[in-house]
This record gives C-alpha cells, sequence and structure tokens, in this order.
C-alpha cells in the first residue's frame, strides 16, 4: 500500500534531517554541473566511493568538461579508466559526450526522459543528473534505495524483475520530494550507503525504526528480495606474453567484449584449466613459439571476478632467441617497454606486467 500524503511529508522531513547530519562531503555533492554529476555516477555505478574518487579528481583534471572529452582519443580515456574495470562505461560516456557536443552544442538534456535515451544513460543515471543538476522531481533508484524502500515499507516482489521494478517505481514516485527532489536523491543513497547498509545494519541509531518494517519483523536481512539468480560463467585464459629484446607482443580487443579498445596478448580461451603451455602446441602462433624461444610459465595464476564471470587466468612468458626472427600474426605487433607504458590496459595485465618486475 502506497503511503499517504501526511506520511511522505513526514518522511521527506526526517530523511532530509537524517542527510544534513549524517552525509559525506563528497565532491560531486558541490557541484550542479550534469557533466560531473554524470561523470560521478557512471563511476559509482560499479565502484565504491573509495575508490571512485581518485579517479574522478583525476578524469576532471584530464577532461575538466564534456568538450575536453568529446575531444579526446578513445585510448586516452580508456587508460585514465584504467583499473577501475567495466571499460564500456568510459566507452560509453566518450561516445555520448561527442553526441553532447555535436547535437546539443554541449548542453546536455534537461529531463530524465531526454538523459534516458543517451547511450550509457539507464533511468536510475538519467534521474541522478536530471534532479542534482536541474532539480526535476523524479526518484534515482539504485542498489541502495531498492534496499531502503524494500526494508521500510517490506516490499515482497523481486526487485530484479519487471513487476517489481514497477512496484518501486511507483513508490518512489510517491515519496519524491517536490521542493528538494536533489537532496531527497542524495538522502536515500546515503541513506543506503551508510545506514542501511547490506549486512548488520545499525538499526539502533535509525530514524526510521518506528514505521520500518523490516525492523518490527527482524527481517533485515531477507530485504530486498531477490528471486532472479545471476549466473555467472567460469573462463579460463591463457595468455603468452611473447617478448623481443625489450619489446611484447600486443594486440588491440576489437569486437563487442568487456575489455573492447584495451590492449592484452595473444590469448587462447580453455574449457578447463590448463597448466601446461604445450597443450597449446596445435596452435600455429604457439608451435612456432617452442622453437623461437624459451617459454616460461608464470607461477602465478589469477582470478578475475566480474558481475557475469570469474575469469581464471594463467600467463606463459616467451623470449624469443635474439637470433630468430619471428613473425606475428596481422593483429599483434610489438610495442616498446615505453609504449607498453602507456597503452590502456586490463588491470590484470598490468598487474602481472609489475609483478614479474616489466613495467
Ligand atoms: N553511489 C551512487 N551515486 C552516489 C552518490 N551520488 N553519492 C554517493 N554514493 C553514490
Amino acid at each position: 500500500m502506497l503511503p499517504d500524503h501526511l506520511q511522505v511529508i513526514d518522511f521527506n522531513k526526517k530523511l532530509k534531517s537524517w542527510y544534513l547530519e549524517n552525509h559525506r562531503p563528497l565532491p560531486w555533492r558541490k557541484t550542479s554541473d550534469p557533466y560531473k554529476i554524470w561523470l560521478s555516477e557512471i563511476i559509482l555505478q560499479q565502484t565504491r566511493v573509495a575508490q571512485g574518487t581518485p579517479y574522478y579528481e583525476k578524469f576532471l583534471i584530464n577532461y575538466p568538461t564534456v568538450f575536453d572529452l568529446a575531444k579526446a582519443d578513445e585510448k586516452d580515456v580508456l587508460r585514465l579508466w584504467q583499473g577501475l574495470g567495466y571499460y564500456s562505461r568510459a566507452r560509453n560516456m566518450h561516445y555520448t559526450a561527442r553526441q553532447i557536443v555535436d547535437e546539443f552544442e554541449g548542453r546536455f538534456p534537461e529531463t530524465a526522459d531526454k538523459l534516458s535515451k543517451l547511450k550509457g544513460l539507464g533511468n536510475y543515471t538519467a534521474a541522478a543528473i536530471a534532479s542534482f543538476a536541474f532539480g526535476e522531481a523524479v526518484a534515482a533508484i539504485d542498489g541502495n534505495v531498492y534496499r531502503v524502500m524494500s526494508r521500510l515499507f517490506g516490499i515482497q516482489s523481486d526487485m530484479l524483475s519487471n513487476e517489481g521494478k514497477k512496484e518501486f517505481a511507483a513508490l518512489a514516485k510517491e515519496l519524491v520530494s517536490h521542493e528538494d527532489p536533489a537532496t531527497y536523491n542524495q538522502a536515500m543513497i546515503e541513506f543506503g550507503a551508510i545506514q542501511c547498509v547490506p549486512v548488520s545494519p545499525d538499526c539502533e541509531v535509525c530514524p526510521f525504526t518506528y514505521m520500518c518494517y523490516a525492523y518490527a519483523f527482524n527481517l533485515q536481512s531477507k530485504f530486498p528480495v531477490k528471486v532472479k539468480k545471476l549466473t555467472v560463467r567460469q573462463r579460463h585464459l591463457n595468455y603468452f606474453i611473447i617478448q623481443k629484446g625489450d619489446m611484447l607482443a600486443m594486440q588491440e580487443r576489437k569486437g563487442r567484449d568487456i575489455w573492447k579498445g584495451l590492449y592484452d596478448f595473444y590469448m587462447i580461451e580453455s574449457k578447463e584449466s590448463e597448466v601446461l603451455p604445450d597443450v597449446f602446441i596445435d596452435d600455429d602462433l604457439v608451435g612456432r613459439l617452442f622453437t623461437a624461444g624459451q617459454v616460461r610459465e608464470v607461477p602465478k595464476s589469477y582470478l578475475h571476478l566480474l558481475t557475469h564471470q570469474r575469469l581464471n587466468v594463467r600467463f606463459w612468458w616467451v623470449k624469443i632467441f635474439e637470433n630468430k626472427e619471428f613473425e606475428l600474426p596481422p593483429t599483434l605487433a610489438f610495442y616498446t617497454k615505453e609504449e607498453v607504458e602507456i597503452l590502456p590496459k586490463p588491470i590484470l595485465i598490468d598487474t602481472v606486467l609489475k609483478e614479474e618486475n616489466y613495467l
């Protein structure tokens, strides 16, 4: 059942005073520039505040306005994003910055509806920008907000289902403050981030225990309800780092791929975890490597966790003998150490190069 008008007013008042007393002074909360807000929300989609904040600052130093980002080379944008993961966020931002400059003379659309039509902006990000930058009374519902609403109002629907989403959206529409939607949204997000936390929330200091369904029935851990399970794909990646002098053979990843636009090494995917490089001997390039150089296993294997994938990664380092020529397939090219350093790379690649004392 939806709360009535007086309940909404009371809720908003308490939420705002909680926020004014408790919120963290985060840099993107001091601005109404839609470009900066957009950047912060994209970074924070899959990244924690502590990890994301230095990237936010660094990004703005390099690209202070949407015009600067639009002019940038995608390689440089990806290099700056290196370590944050989910690189499609950076590629989409770059694409959308160009669109905003080319089609809208650098001015952001001012409603959530119009913003959500841009590449890389979902309903949440569009609502966040529209309310923080332009004062539109739309609710921004991220994972934090789902949790807060489901606990307070005892929403049993699956937040990942379409019906569930509709139910949450209807409630959020009632709750959002029309006087100060920006503070309302920041407050809901912040309340979920630091008070109504996923595990063991400290309900003794919460201003809403008197009205909280989950608190009343001690069911905090059961909300929000998520029925749809994420399926996580196990993948096994085997990399060959081919070195000639101080140069390494690298390739730009193309196609629809999480690492599109980043640079990595020659890679063979296998069904199972493989510990010996010679299982790949039938591969033309690997076959040639065994006669052209010395193959050394990187002792450590790496695990890289993504939302839908679990990557088990092994590396073999091949030093091509000095007097040998080695012809690379057209997708690969040798890059000097200085070039390898500045190319955008998956963080895993950067890590192995540092751990192996190459970089
Ligand atoms: N997570 C997503 N958006 C956020 C914001 N504006 N402030 C803090 N954490 C967030």
